[in-house]
């Protein structure tokens, strides 16, 4: 497999810019105050972050619920929609070349959830969007996931592959209302079509269909939900 394959988001991430128009300064001081207010506990802490980061941060939009310990590298590649909460111990590390990353409005990320970017690289998380606790996602090829999805705790999205075994980084996409299970993994150069459900443990290896369950390792359609009397 040829490195760097060409990542299957055909966006360009020059027009990245106008997808996340409001980028905010980057300034010593501002990095300086996310670290200071980062370790104050709740109930005092989150309402220093609820006023704060939007005052420091041009990208964040109004009325984060931030808990205590989220580590936010890069703040300048960050866009972040109303009413985000991001629990305990998550980590958005941005701290790359050209990367950016967009929470939309209502997104969720529950304890421990890891954003990892890479040079180059977007992560697009749509509106009322929820990930669960410990889930990990990662660049450097570029990760979309649609509006109203729910990740399951344990979750790993990985946008890459290791040079081992040919490296990739040809991108992730979740269309909107997809339920990913519990410690699903999903690959390098997947989509999952629209309204589909990943089953518990399921390791996604290539293209799932709208409205597909898919179980497995590797995860095979088990059913179209269409087709459900219930549905
Ligand atoms: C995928 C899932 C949605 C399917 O549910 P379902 O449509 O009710 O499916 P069924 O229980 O009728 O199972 C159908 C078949 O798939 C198998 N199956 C179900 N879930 C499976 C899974 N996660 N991995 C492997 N096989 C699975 C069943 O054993 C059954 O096989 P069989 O026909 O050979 O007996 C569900 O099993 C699942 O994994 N849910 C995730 C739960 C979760 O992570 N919750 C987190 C909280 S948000």
């Amino acid at each position: 497999m040829s490195v760097q394959a060409k990542s299957k988001i055909e966006r360009p991430l020059q027009q990245a810019t106008e997808i996340f128009p409001k980028r905010s300064p980057n300034t010593s001081l501002g990095r300086l105050a996310f670290l200071l207010l980062e370790p104050i506990p709740r109930p005092l802490g989150t309402a220093l972050r609820k006023f704060a980061y939007p005052l420091l941060a041009k990208g964040w939009g109004k009325n984060p619920y931030i808990q205590a310990w989220v580590e936010i590298l890069g703040v300048d590649k960050i866009v972040i929609g109303d009413n985000v909460r991001i629990l305990r111990n998550s980590i958005l590390n941005c701290n790359f070349e050209n990367s950016l990353l967009k929470l939309g409005n209502n997104v969720s990320l529950d304890r421990g959830v890891s954003i990892r970017l890479g040079d180059n690289c977007t992560v697009d998380i749509g509106d009322d969007t929820y990930i669960g606790p410990y889930s990990c996602l990662s660049g450097p090829g570029h990760v979309k996931i649609g509006r109203d999805c729910l990740i399951a705790s344990m979750a790993g999205i990985y946008a890459n592959q290791h040079h081992h075994v040919g490296a990739s980084e040809k991108g992730i996409t979740i269309e909107d209302k997809c339920w990913i299970g519990s410690g699903a993994k999903i690959l390098d150069g997947v989509t999952i079509g629209y309204g589909s459900a990943i089953g518990a443990g399921a390791v996604v290896t290539k293209d799932i269909p709208p409205y597909s369950v898919a179980v497995g390792v590797p995860a095979k359609v088990l059913e179209n939900r269409k087709t459900r009397p219930d549905d």
